[in-house]
């Protein structure tokens, strides 16, 4: 691939959002012929693609723009540029904060990165493309001004070969009073049926096996085409048969919108994991309210009871947040109980930080003192570490089908150490270029129910659906090891779950 427009270095922070723009951005750079590199001293383009979620994450792309001033110094034709959330947040005020900062550009905006670039470097001077704020037009001005970007895949630029993040929708209309979302995103659109199904496709041709479609809210999607009101339970439905895709996910799901029809096709269809990441937020309900959710503890409960009646086996996760303006102990103790009752596979649990351009920041102080949001957030986590670790344990001694995704960490960075690095890499393991590997390694795959489980095998598995038996497990991962043929055929009585 020529490289006569230099060296790239990218750094992405945030949800898989960012991870998928950050991959379609650097596709098409390469394409147009810049390479990539890790680091950043070599670098003649740096990006940033940087998240607001809370405060942390923006603090810490400021302190790494602040030091490159230096090397900027340096190197006056180098461009450095600041693209996703904080930049749509942000926009001139990243310019003040940080003066060599020569591109500003917004998630709504990606496809004008690489012209940006190009002119940047011909013609000193800041350059800044970003959407609308959600005040500034109507809502049908607002969503034109944000513009899904979803080229062309380059099979290379995924972080693995068989899995694909698949964009179903952008934005989201819910407003949380805590949430930057909505407008580092803008309003909530959903891309055509018969776009996403080409894309499954065309992923499938290049080797993909499992898809992950991504939406803020991703069951909230809904597109009418040729006169039909297309959910995402249609949805899936329309791609579920791509010849070559082995598993489908989706995430992130909103409680309201966990409809019976997504349910039964969830149940009925056997290609869609049997996990369901549904964020409750909080288990009280003056926080709910304050948070602006839309249903109460009691409508959370009646959804999850739902959802275990529907699919008995399926894998349900959350996210929390403490210490939000108001959580008394009793509130936050409300939240405890409802992990203790949901028995949640996993919760992403965060402190509440206050963001500019929320309801939250400007109706309520921020009155939590942090070591009490410390003290909330390490003691959740305990309580939830301790009954995935339990409910793992209950798990010892089934078999699951895992798509095996490649070599363990642990295992290549101990072959790093031996000096064999990256000859084990997941995308090396299909080559025919790969040196035979001496024996069977430790793999890492995830189960239908989105459950890590490591096993020994040989790294040709990478890429296949396997049933492995566990025998031990920790909070966050299932161990286990291959059912062989003849075990298969002997042991038929084997139960086979998920
Ligand atoms: N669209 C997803 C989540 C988007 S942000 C959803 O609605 O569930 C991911 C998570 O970050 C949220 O679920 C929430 O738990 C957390 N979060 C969002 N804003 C936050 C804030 N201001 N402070 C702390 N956590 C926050
Ligand atoms: Fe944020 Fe709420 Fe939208 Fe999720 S649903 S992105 S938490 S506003
Ligand atoms: Fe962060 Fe933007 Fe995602 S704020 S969580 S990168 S949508």
């Amino acid at each position: 691939m020529p490289d006569h427009n230099g060296k790239l270095y990218i750094e992405t922070v945030g949800c898989q959002m960012n991870m998928l723009d950050s991959e379609l951005v650097v596709a098409e750079l390469r394409q147009q012929g810049f390479s990539l590199t890790n680091d950043v001293k070599e670098a003649d383009t740096i990006l940033f693609n940087t998240c607001s979620v809370r405060d942390h994450a923006e603090h810490k792309i400021y302190s790494q723009l602040g030091r490159l001033k230096f090397s900027k110094r340096a190197r006056p034709n180098q461009v450095i540029g600041v693209m996703g959330c904080m930049a749509q947040k942000d926009q001139e005020l990243i310019f003040n904060r940080a003066p060599h900062v020569d591109l500003v550009v917004g998630t709504g905006q990606l496809k004008e990165i690489p012209r940006l670039i190009d002119e940047a470097r011909h013609q000193r001077g800041r350059r800044m493309a970003v959407s609308l704020d959600r005040k500034e037009g109507s809502r049908a001005e607002v969503a034109d001004s944000f513009e899904s970007y979803d080229p062309a895949r380059d099979p290379s630029m995924r972080p693995s070969p068989y899995q694909a993040f698949v964009r179903i929708m952008i934005g989201c209309d819910k407003f949380c009073t805590y949430c930057v979302v909505p407008m580092t995103r803008g309003p909530e659109q959903s891309r055509p049926p018969r776009e996403i199904a080409h894309e499954v496709k065309l992923l499938a041709g290049q080797g993909v096996k499992e898809v992950t479609l991504l939406g803020q809210t991703v069951n909230s999607y809904k597109v009418t085409q040729d006169g039909k009101l297309f959910r995402l339970s249609d949805l899936l439905e329309l791609i579920h048969d791509t010849p070559g895709i082995d598993r489908i996910k989706f995430v992130t799901n909103y409680p309201r919108d966990m409809t019976d029809d997504l349910l039964h096709a969830v149940r009925d269809i056997p290609k869609i994991a049997q996990y369901l990441h549904v964020p409750a937020q909080s288990g009280c309900d003056e926080m709910l309210k304050r948070m602006k959710r839309g249903y109460t503890v009691g409508e959370y409960r009646e959804m999850h009871a739902r959802i275990r009646e529907t699919l008995p086996g399926c894998a349900i996760s959350s996210d929390f947040i403490v210490g939000m303006c108001g959580e008394s102990e009793t509130s936050y103790q409300k939240s405890l109980d409802l992990i203790r009752e949901c028995r949640f596979k996993n919760s992403f649990i965060f402190k509440y930080s206050p963001r500019p351009g929320t309801k939250a920041i400007d109706l309520w102080a921020d009155d939590v003192p942090d070591d009490v949001k410390r003290h909330r957030n390490n003691e959740m986590l305990s309580l939830q570490n301790r009954i995935s670790e339990e409910d793992n344990a209950e798990l010892i001694g089934s078999t699951f089908q895992v798509l095996v995704e490649g070599i363990s960490k642990s295992a290549r960075k101990a072959q790093a150490a031996e000096g064999n690095d990256d000859s084990f890499l997941p995308s090396d393991a299909i080559s025919d270029l790969t040196p035979e590997p001496p024996g069977p390694v430790q793999l890492v795959g995830r189960s239908r129910c989105d459950r890590i489980v490591v096993f020994n095998g040989n790294p040709r598995l990478a890429g296949s659906l396997v049933d492995v038996t566990i025998s031990d497990c920790s909070a966050t991962t299932l161990m286990g090891s291959i059912v062989t043929l003849e075990q298969q055929h002997c042991e038929t009585s084997l139960p086979i779950v998920l």
